[in-house]
């Protein structure tokens, strides 16, 4: 086991209060029920982002919330990481706006794009320059509006997903507290089984990229389903590893929440209780980069970490990617 660099000062999350459950899908004209949704997912509900809620309000709600736990203000922060997959706009990034709208005028900051595992990469980059010496104190966050970019006439995915915030401020480790292993890992030939089509540089904006929806996320839920398995576990076997722990060492696991049979397997192969397994996926579907940090800010409140927790982080999303980090509080 390494010593640690960082530690996860302070965690802070954000929902839109809007909550959708199952039921209401019918009434957009979708052919789908609440059984089959939770029966095959798990999910119950989800919270949807106002017109009026974007990545910049609802990401600076979390980084608010953690920076005031973690005892540092906006001023303190060199280095803001923001992972999301539903980017306010293309150009520049939404870490940017998130560092106007906090006013860090201090950070350096960029987004890290790996789709659901983007926040658990965030905090690996972040660890990384803390190392390198070019951070101090840093911000990761995970913020998605995914309902904007789901196509709300596909039964397959838009039940899926919800929008949110999470977020961690990283301080240098004292005490044996803080990162104790880390992985992450890609595969660009599986690109195509979950992405968007158009709307970027290879296929612009058209007529018939309107007509044809294909600016919406496609996905091929099975074989997504069969690698998000496969790899989150191969993931938690790695980052287990480089720490010298085993699943019965773990205080706490918490995964990427899409899907509540996905955890469970994760958590099997991993031989961790599902009692020490942090679920919400029922509350708030699939939030993609804000999953794991609301998971962990709700674990946190709930008295379900607590100094000395060792807790682990596993996340699979587009790409493929993937990626685990064990921390300790
Ligand atoms: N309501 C009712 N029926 C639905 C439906 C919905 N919301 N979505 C799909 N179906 C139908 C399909 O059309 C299909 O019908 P058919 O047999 O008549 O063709 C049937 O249900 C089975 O579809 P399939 O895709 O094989 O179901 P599944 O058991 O694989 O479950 C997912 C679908 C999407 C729930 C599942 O594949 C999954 O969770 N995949 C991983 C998704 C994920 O987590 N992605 C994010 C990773 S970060």
């Amino acid at each position: 086991m390494k010593r640690p660099i960082a530690a996860l000062a302070g965690v802070g999350s954000y929902a839109p209060k809007r909550i959708m459950r199952n039921a209401e899908f019918a009434a957009l004209g979708l052919d789908t029920n609440d059984e089959w949704i939770v029966q095959r997912t798990g999910i119950r509900e989800r919270h949807i982002a106002e017109p009026d809620e974007t990545n910049r309000t609802m990401s600076a709600a979390a980084a608010r919330m953690a920076m005031e736990r973690a005892g540092v203000v906006a001023g303190d922060l060199d280095l803001i990481v923001l992972g999301t997959a539903s980017p306010d706009r293309l150009l520049p990034s939404t870490a940017v706006d998130l560092q106007a709208e906090i006013g860090a005028s201090r950070a350096a900051a960029f987004d890290v794009m790996a789709a659901c595992s983007s926040w658990l990469y965030g905090l690996i980059v972040a660890e990384g320059l803390m190392a390198s010496g070019n951070a101090e104190t840093a911000l990761v966050v995970g913020s998605e509006k995914l309902t904007s970019i789901v196509d709300w006439q596909d039964r397959s995915t838009c039940v899926l997903f919800g929008d949110g915030a999470g977020a961690a401020v990283l301080k240098r480790s004292e005490g044996g507290k803080g990162i104790l292993s880390t992985f992450m890992r890609s595969d660009g030939n599986l690109a195509e089984l979950l992405y968007r089509p158009a709307g970027g540089a290879a296929h612009p904006f058209s007529q018939q990229v309107l007509d044809d929806r294909s600016y919406f996320v496609k996905m091929e839920g099975r074989e997504t389903f069969k690698y998000a398995v496969r790899s989150m576990s191969e993931a938690a076997d790695h980052a287990l590893a480089r720490a010298g722990l085993t699943g019965q060492d773990l205080d706490l696991m918490i995964p990427h929440q899409a899907n509540i049979r996905i955890i469970e397997a994760t958590a099997r192969h991993a031989e961790v209780p599902m009692d020490k397994v942090y679920v919400n996926v029922d509350r708030y579907g699939n939030t993609s980069s804000a999953s794991i940090g609301l998971a962990l800010e709700e674990a946190i409140a709930a008295g379900r970490v607590k100094e000395g927790s060792t807790v682990m982080l596993v996340a699979f999303g587009a790409g493929y990617t993937w990626a685990s980090l064990i921390v300790r509080f």
